[in-house]
């Protein structure tokens, strides 16, 4: 894909769910514990014409290698269509999770990243906490973090 970087917004599950479905889990059943959850939040990025083609999950949820953590905010059902890779999607849609969970109080963002996908969270300025782990069925993962810097009161209005 070419043209302007997608615009990322908070959205209902009904519009995450299909990409979520195309791309992490073969075409199948794709909620998550939690995806109902009033504290969760979903992200999807479009194109200017509408198309989703990136969605992200962020909740508030303790963080296994950070256990003292303050406010530990978990990233989960991250995907971006394949036709749009490497054009930006990811990285917008990790920027606005960083923004959007330190104006909620958040200062520690964590997932359980694909062994696959360790290298885009790297660049994204996460890090590598954890030995390589399995995730049946989908495979290795490894558990990656990365601290915020949290909004003074003042800024949170
Ligand atoms: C991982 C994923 C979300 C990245 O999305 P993307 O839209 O390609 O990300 P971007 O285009 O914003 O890439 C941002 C940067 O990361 C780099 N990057 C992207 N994927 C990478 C990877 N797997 N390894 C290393 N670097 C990667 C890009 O080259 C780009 O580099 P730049 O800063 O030099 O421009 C996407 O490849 C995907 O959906 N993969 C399949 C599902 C998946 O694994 N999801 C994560 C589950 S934990």
């Amino acid at each position: 894909m070419s043209g302007p970087t997608p615009t990322v917004e908070e959205v209902g599950l009904d519009v995450v769910l299909p990409l979520r479905s195309a791309v992490l889990r073969d075409g199948g059943p794709a909620a998550m514990p939690g995806d109902d959850d009033p504290a969760t939040v979903h992200l999807a990025a479009r194109t200017p014409d509408g198309a989703v083609v990136g969605v992200v999950r962020l909740s508030p949820a303790p963080c296994p290698w950070r256990p003292d953590a303050r406010a530990p905010w978990q990233l989960r059902g991250m995907a971006t269509d394949a036709t749009v890779r490497g054009s930006g999607a990811g990285r917008a849609l990790v920027e606005a999770s960083r923004a959007l969970v330190a104006a909620r109080g958040g200062d520690l963002l964590w997932c359980n990243a694909r062994e696959s996908a360790a290298g885009f969270y790297e660049r994204m300025g996460f890090a590598v906490v954890t030995d390589r782990f399995d995730v049946h069925p989908i495979g290795p993962h490894v558990g990656m973090l990365e601290d915020l810097v949290p909004l003074t009161p003042r800024e949170l209005g």
